[in-house]
């Protein structure tokens, strides 16, 4: 390396590190500053936005009418349409037994990133877009808990 070189590389060590010169130890890493868009990530995951709106309602329930019924049927009882040539069979939400033993956490999830997910039946879909919305996940999550008979 030449001598210029090495001076430059001092100058611009120096500059990014404030370093009182050019010791030959190592320079410590810098810390990584938090970035705007971490700031950002976290405000989005922040309990405080995770209430349902009255938007996130009407949302979760044309969600269910359009996505769901096919298979889950309209009152929720795993009888629609679409259900007859599934093995296993969609779940029968009406089913007191099983509201009481599903937590809130498996069925967000299981909506969100699909039934093989989870370890269930791949048939039951993802739905990757509605992974970030929480407050839709949690409306279809309460539509569900109030279909239980
Ligand atoms: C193509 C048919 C199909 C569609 C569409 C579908 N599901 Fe499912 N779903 C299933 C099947 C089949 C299972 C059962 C999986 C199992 O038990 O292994 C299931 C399971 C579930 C479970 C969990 C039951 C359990 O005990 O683990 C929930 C909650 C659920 N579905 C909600 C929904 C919602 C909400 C929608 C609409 C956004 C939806 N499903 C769309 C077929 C479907």
């Amino acid at each position: 390396m030449s001598r210029a070189r090495i001076e430059s590389c001092c100058a611009a060590l120096a500059l990014t590190f404030a370093l009182p010169a050019c010791s030959g130890e190592k320079a410590p890493a810098p810390a990584a500053a938090p970035s705007p868009a971490t700031a950002a990530a976290q405000a989005a995951a922040s309990p405080a936005a995770e209430s349902p709106t009255a938007e996130d309602k009407t949302q979760a329930t044309e969600i269910f009418t359009q996505r769901c019924t096919p298979c889950h049927g309209t009152q929720g009882a795993g009888d629609g349409p679409a259900s007859a040539s599934l093995t296993p069979k969609p779940r029968n939400f009406t089913d007191a037994a099983w509201q009481t033993e599903v937590t809130d956490d498996h069925i967000e999830k299981i909506i969100a990133y699909g039934g093989a997910a989870v370890g269930r039946s791949p048939a039951m879909p993802a739905n990757p877009d509605l992974a970030p919305k929480k407050g839709v996940l949690q409306a279809l999550r309460m539509h569900i808990r109030g279909l239980k008979k």
